[in-house]
């Protein structure tokens, strides 16, 4: 399973990259909003120092609109992958980037029927968004689920992005759903490693160690 990190932050970023969890970056326009410095600024930064699919999503919502904020962004890297709503005009948006060459990120996505009409509009990726459903008492692990197993039926190239990730639960059980690619919020990731068992077995080595040393 790949891990992508769910963050415009650069420091959080190289930590990951750090532990070799960076298999790609996904941003937001919320998550750039939280960073210093312009939009393109900040993707180039990221750039810099990953070496994978990076999401840079745009903020137009007509078809026209979001395949010209498209091309310029996609000139930045091959890595870019642009971003785009799944709306009618998103579907539009994505059928022409996917003509030009141009890897997108269907996002937003809330029902497997949605997935399936990115899929048959040529999306490189769809990111069904699973904790904004939990939020609605709806489980959004099933959704994730659903487009697999469409996506399995039909031989679809459209990889899963799990994305509104919250806790390691949801990392877990995409996991075993077989989704192709995880999310992941920097806080997240650094839960997946801890194991209060882990800390607890270290914490008697170390103490034993100093009993034999004296
Ligand atoms: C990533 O592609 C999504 O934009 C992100 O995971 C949304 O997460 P949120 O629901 O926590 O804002």
């Amino acid at each position: 399973m790949k891990f992508f990190i769910d963050t415009a932050n650069i420091e959080e970023i190289k930590d990951a990259l750090s532990m070799g969890m960076v298999d790609g970056v996904t941003t937001n326009p919320s998550l750039i909003a939280k960073e210093n410095g312009s939009f393109k600024d900040i993707i180039n930064e990221i750039c810099k120092v990953v070496d994978g699919p990076i999401s840079a999503e745009v903020i137009s919502i007509d078809t026209e609109g979001m395949v010209s904020e498209a091309r310029p962004l996609a000139s930045i890297s091959e890595n870019i992958v642009i971003k785009v709503p799944m709306t009618i005009d998103g579907i539009k948006a994505t059928r022409i980037l996917a003509s030009e060459g141009i890897k997108t990120n269907v996002t937003l996505v809330f029902s497997p029927l949605q997935a399936l009409m990115a899929a048959k509009a040529g999306a490189t990726y769809v990111s069904p968004f699973i904790g904004r459903l939990d939020d609605l008492s709806q489980d959004g692990l099933v959704l994730v689920e659903q487009i697999v197993d469409i996506y399995n039926n039909y031989a679809y190239n459209t990889e899963v992005i799990v994305a509104s990730i919250r806790s390691p639960l949801h990392v877990l059980e995409s996991a075993l759903l077989g989704a192709d690619i995880a999310t992941i919020p920097y806080n997240v990731l650094s839960k997946l490693a801890a194991h209060p068992m882990t800390d607890k077995g270290l914490k008697a080595f170390l103490n034993d160690w100093e009993k034999k040393s004296k």
